[in-house]
């Protein structure tokens, strides 16, 4: 069987007396776009926060193609080549368009307070193809967006906001992209043209691998291949849509996340 791209083993999360994450096996697939369903609280950012270091994990291992990235910092996740979207916006609404691409690359910039100083030939020629290669990013989502370069990110629609937080994740060029929950705040019509987006700008940019956590169901219905369903903190479904939605214990889940309400 194929090595998996991202593995998790026994992975375990507990903040205090809470266990968000309970030994939990979940593998994703290189080149597969996995939905990660689940009831509010039942450990779904939590495990993109331990995945992406931010939260080192109490017990259990990650790997990345085989690699065990427990213990790394975000940075080293990051450059391992996993990068995110976060449930609430993180954009800088006072900065440009660019400003909050290009963050997401600036990671990567190996120039350091010498080459400031120093290299100031070498860090112009870094900023402008960095503004190159981020004006053709935001073209593959749209010329009006990327038109928008140098404005701030204040001034955009919400469904631009989310693209150029896509945007962000994605000047990278990572291998795995972790969507935490994108059409948050949004209507059907903006959710299906993000979605829209989202696959077209994966056909262009080669096919890495996405897992999404979302609510809207037929957003996961339309856009991936395979689910995994949590509950507090356990996988309690995984396959196909169709399977996941006539799992009795999926039905349960939520249901009785509702009857709670
Ligand atoms: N930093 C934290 N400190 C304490 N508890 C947390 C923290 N992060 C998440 N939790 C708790 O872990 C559980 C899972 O949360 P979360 O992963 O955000 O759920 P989901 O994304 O599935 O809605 C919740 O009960 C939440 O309150
Ligand atoms: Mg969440």
């Amino acid at each position: 069987m194929k090595t998996p791209l991202l593995q998790a083993n026994g992975l375990t999360m507990r903040f205090g007396g809470l266990t968000a994450l309970d030994a939990l096996d979940l593998s994703v697939f290189d080149g597969e776009i996995l939905g990660l369903l689940g009831p509010n609280g039942s450990g779904k950012t939590t495990f993109f926060n331990v995945v992406t270091g931010l939260y080192a994990p109490s017990a259990g291992d990650i790997l990345l193609d085989g690699r065990d990235i427990r213990g790394n910092t975000p940075q080293q996740v990051y450059r391992a080549g996993v990068t995110r979207t976060f449930q609430r916006s993180r954009l800088s609404l006072t900065m440009t368009v660019f400003d909050n691409v290009a963050i997401g690359n600036y990671q990567h910039f190996e120039l350091g307070l010498f080459a400031n100083l120093f290299q100031r030939k070498q860090l112009r020629q870094e900023y402008e193809r960095t503004v190159e290669m981020v004006h053709a990013l935001l073209n593959t989502f749209n010329k009006e967006l990327a038109a928008k370069l140098f404005q701030p990110a204040g001034g955009l629609s919400m469904i631009d906001r989310r693209r150029v937080e896509l945007c962000r994740a994605l000047i990278s060029k990572p291998r795995l992209l972790l969507l935490d929950e994108p059409s948050a705040g949004m209507t059907h019509d903006e959710t299906n043209e993000l979605m829209d987006d989202i696959l077209q700008v994966r056909s262009q940019l080669g096919p890495f691998t996405i897992v999404i956590i979302e609510h809207e169901m037929n957003v996961i219905q339309r856009i991936t291949e395979r689910c995994v369903v949590l509950n507090y903190g356990k996988k309690i479904a995984e396959g196909s849509y169709a399977e996941i939605t006539a799992d009795p214990q999926v039905q349960v889940a939520y249901l009785g996340q509702e009857a709670a309400a």
